[in-house]
């Protein structure tokens, strides 16, 4: 009697719980498909609830953090404008190569060739920013990264202490100590040890994540935006996407080199990289949120694509 429920209030319960699992879906629904969205390009991300604490990349930590590998030569460029010139396929067909050759500086990444890519990417660097695992293809074909450049072009080696740092005297640091030493006009610094670390708790402050915890590798792109805005006042960059261009519908495939146009497609290795939980991954679309927060501090604009 008392346990039962008459007619009415049976139908009125049943109402609240059809009311309920009703709002419930809805809300399952709604958080499902904002998850997906974000899992398509974002499942890595800044950090949330973490306060970003802003670093003045103007004078973080000066330039005694670039070491000559051969001489005493100091790193002191500095440039009104620049050009960062990505290696990404975005650049192919842009004919942006006359204006890239009139800026200032012209800085480029790793192994990206200009020869046969003139039109679009120009022909001068001042500038390259060269990983460890680019040395020896860089190194390999002098008459393309060392001869063709401006009279006294800089490469900026990055790379893990014990490759290719001063005390380590690995295979690496002799084999560029040997190209400075014959290539008097090319001027050959690496970064070292406490910048690189420095290099990482920037990471660390602007995302939230420890590089190392988060099984994250710094990339390429990251280290050279951060020289760029310590030399230039002024920094243009050529072929990068906006952080969120990979979670667009219908985006385009596109090789992630200009120059390897049978080679793996951009969004999938930087969705793949993000996504990425055991073993070390770039953060590409991380690190872009980054550079879209930097955007505004410093003086970046981004052309092809236009952002
Ligand atoms: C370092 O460079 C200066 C010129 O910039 C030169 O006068 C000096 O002799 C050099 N020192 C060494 C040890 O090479
Ligand atoms: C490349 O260099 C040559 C001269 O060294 C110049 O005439 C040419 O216009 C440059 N730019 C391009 C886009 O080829
Ligand atoms: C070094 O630079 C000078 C002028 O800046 C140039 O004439 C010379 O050819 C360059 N040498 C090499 C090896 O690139
Ligand atoms: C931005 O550019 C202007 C003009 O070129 C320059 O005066 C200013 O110092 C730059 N700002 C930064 C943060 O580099
Ligand atoms: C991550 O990016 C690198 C390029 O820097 C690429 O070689 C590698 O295949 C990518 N990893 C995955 C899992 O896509």
């Amino acid at each position: 009697m008392g346990l039962r429920l008459s007619g009415k209030g049976q139908q009125s319960h049943r109402m609240v719980i059809f009311a309920a699992i009703f709002i419930l879906m809805t809300l399952l629904i709604l958080y499902g498909s904002n998850n997906a969205n974000e899992a398509v390009y974002t499942p890595f991300h800044v950090a949330t609830n973490h306060a970003i604490k802003t670093t003045d990349l103007k004078k973080w930590s000066g330039r005694d953090g670039y070491v000559p590998f051969y001489g005493n030569k100091t790193l002191n460029l500095h440039c009104h404008n620049c050009a960062l010139v990505t290696s990404s396929s975005h650049v192919l067909g842009t004919r942006a190569g006359d204006e890239i050759d009139r800026t200032e500086c012209v800085i480029r990444m790793n192994d990206a060739p200009t020869l046969g890519y003139e039109s679009d990417v120009g022909n001068r660097t001042t500038l390259r920013v060269v990983a460890h695992s680019s040395v020896f293809r860089v190194v390999r074909r002098p008459n393309e990264f060392l001869h063709r450049t401006d009279s006294n072009p800089v490469i900026i080696f990055w790379g893990p202490p014990n490759k290719i740092g001063k005390e380590a005297k690995g295979t690496l640091y002799r084999l560029i100590q040997r190209v400075s030493m014959t290539y008097s006009n090319v001027s050959c610094f690496s970064v070292t040890p406490s910048k690189m670390r420095r290099f990482d708790s920037l990471f660390h402050r602007e995302t939230g994540r420890d590089r190392q915890k988060s099984h994250s590798w710094l990339s390429t792109g990251w280290f050279t935006m951060v020289i760029a805005i310590e030399i230039c006042d002024n920094i243009k960059v050529y072929g990068m996407v906006q952080p969120n261009h990979c979670g667009k519908p219908g985006s385009k495939k596109m090789p992630y080199h200009y120059y390897k146009p049978r080679g793996s497609d951009e969004c999938v290795t930087y969705i793949q990289n993000e996504s990425g939980r055991r073993g070390n991954h770039h953060r590409f679309i991380t690190e872009k949120q980054v550079f879209a927060r930097w955007a505004k501090q410093y003086n970046i604009t981004f052309t092809h694509p236009k952002w």
